[in-house]
């Protein structure tokens, strides 16, 4: 079981290049089993999620040639296995986003019915009642969603969505792309990632408006044609080296990435005391000398304070001046860094969906345990911050969403490394 072991107390300094987002890419490559011709997709993240979106696409019939790492080509057009297996979608919760390209694609599709993870039950309900309204007939037989559609096209309708999500949002606009007539989508996720998969459907001939908002409207096409598609950058992946600059009290300019996705953050972070600079692809902050302060924060759907950024700057406010609080509104179970923090000195209470901060001077090194993908990231920043060594375990939750941590980091002066560590079963 491979660990980083960091070695902290040392400032941040320095310049690192943002990689694609994993949420906008994984989205767009199920988008791939849309279009009758080959794609190319750009600035894809180098990352096991997307190691594992490849593989699904080979089951499903695809033929995926990566010219780089960060460059993949799918053909589509003879693709006619309807598959997504359970052994794929138990690595990655994600493959349900084939379920409506496959059904739009086929009229019909047998998806392994995802399971919850460490942070939440992570229900798909809402994926299923949408396409329901669109003319699938789904059932649940034997841990599998098996959908089809009587007809062989999807009708579209006017849905309205009585939570936020990104991912049904996202596999209804997909399923929307080649059904019949015009698809409403009300109270639809307006993060940047649905942004990117709009432009990149439009950009294949789909004819997708509202993206941003939260009314999408979609008027269906009789098929899509292929074509390139760069990946956005990773608006978490930016906030997540920003917080590990401010934790550790050093300089670090961001680049290839996009300030207008994350301004939230920014906000947050200016508020704890960082000085914050932007241009059109680079944000640099600067919290050299600076009285760094807890802050109080909510997760709530964009353009509000993301909760795939809820870990990190809890671990900022661990060593901040000050007390805050912070509350997790989207998922039930997205706190348990608090006490691997509390391991290495920090004084956090969690009630429920709120935990309390209370500041100390110093964090201090010790051995944790990574529980989520950016939990690990909290306890990276942490690590960084502590004085004396941290060993973290099951670093292969941060390899799915990190390209070349460690690489990265020490690009920025950080003394972290990989090792293998004793093998424990992993969860
Ligand atoms: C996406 O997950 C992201 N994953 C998550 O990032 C992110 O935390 C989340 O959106 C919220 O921004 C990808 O894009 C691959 P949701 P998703 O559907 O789509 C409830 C990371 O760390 N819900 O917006 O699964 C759900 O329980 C990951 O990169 C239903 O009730 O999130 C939750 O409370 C973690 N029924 C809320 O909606 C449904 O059918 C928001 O979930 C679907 C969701």
């Amino acid at each position: 079981m491979a660990q980083l072991i960091v070695l902290g107390g040392a400032p941040l300094h320095g310049d690192v290049a943002i990689s694609g987002a994993k949420n906008a890419a994984l989205p767009i490559l199920a988008a791939a089993l849309l279009a009758e011709q080959p794609v190319v997709i750009d600035n894809l993240p180098d990352l096991q999620d997307i190691t594992t979106s490849i593989e699904l696409l080979n089951a499903l019939g695809c033929v995926c040639q990566r010219s780089d790492s960060h460059t993949l080509r799918v053909d589509a057009s003879t693709a006619d296995r309807v598959i997504a297996p359970y052994e794929l979608v138990v690595k990655m919760r994600a493959s349900i986003l084939v379920l409506g390209p496959l059904l739009a694609r086929h009229g019909r599709a047998e998806v392994s019915f995802p399971g919850g993870c460490a942070i939440g039950s992570r229900p798909v309900d809402l994926h299923l009642r949408g396409l329901e309204m669109m003319g699938a007939v789904i059932e649940i037989d034997g841990g599998y969603i098996k959908a089809e559609v009587p007809g062989g096209r999807l009708c579209g309708n006017h849905i309205l969505m009585d939570v936020v999500s990104v991912g049904a949002t996202e596999n209804l606009m997909m399923a929307a792309v080649l059904a019949d007539g015009e698809t409403v989508i009300e109270n639809a996720a307006r993060e940047p990632e649905i942004v990117d998969l709009a432009n990149c459907l439009n950009a294949w001939g789909a004819r997708v408006s509202g993206a941003g908002s939260n009314r999408l409207v979609i008027q269906g096409v009789e098929k899509l044609g292929g074509g390139r598609y760069t990946v956005m950058p990773d608006r978490i992946e930016t906030g997540t080296f920003l917080a590990a600059a401010l934790a550790t009290r050093g300089c670090v300019r961001t680049t290839r990435t996009d300030p207008t996705t994350l301004e939230a953050v920014l906000i947050k972070l200016q508020e704890a005391g960082a000085l914050v600079a932007t241009g059109s692809d680079w944000i640099e902050l600067d919290a050299r000398g600076r009285d760094i302060r807890a802050v109080d924060l909510r997760t709530a759907p964009y353009p509000a304070f993301p909760t795939d950024m809820q870990s990190q700057l809890m671990a900022v406010n661990a060593a901040a001046s000050g007390s805050a609080m912070i509350h997790e509104t989207i998922f039930e179970n997205r706190l348990m860094q608090a006490q691997e923090l509390n391991r290495m000195g920090a004084k956090i209470t969690v009630e429920g969906h709120t935990a309390l901060v209370k500041g100390v001077a110093q964090l201090r090194g010790a051995p944790v345990r990574a529980s989520d993908l950016r939990a690990s990231a909290g306890l990276v920043i942490a690590a960084l911050a502590a004085s004396g060594e941290t060993v973290i375990d099951r670093v292969y939750h941060i390899d799915r969403g990190y390209e070349r941590i460690e690489e990265k980091l020490q690009g920025l002066g950080a003394t972290i490394e990989r090792r293998q560590g004793p093998n424990i079963e992993e969860s």
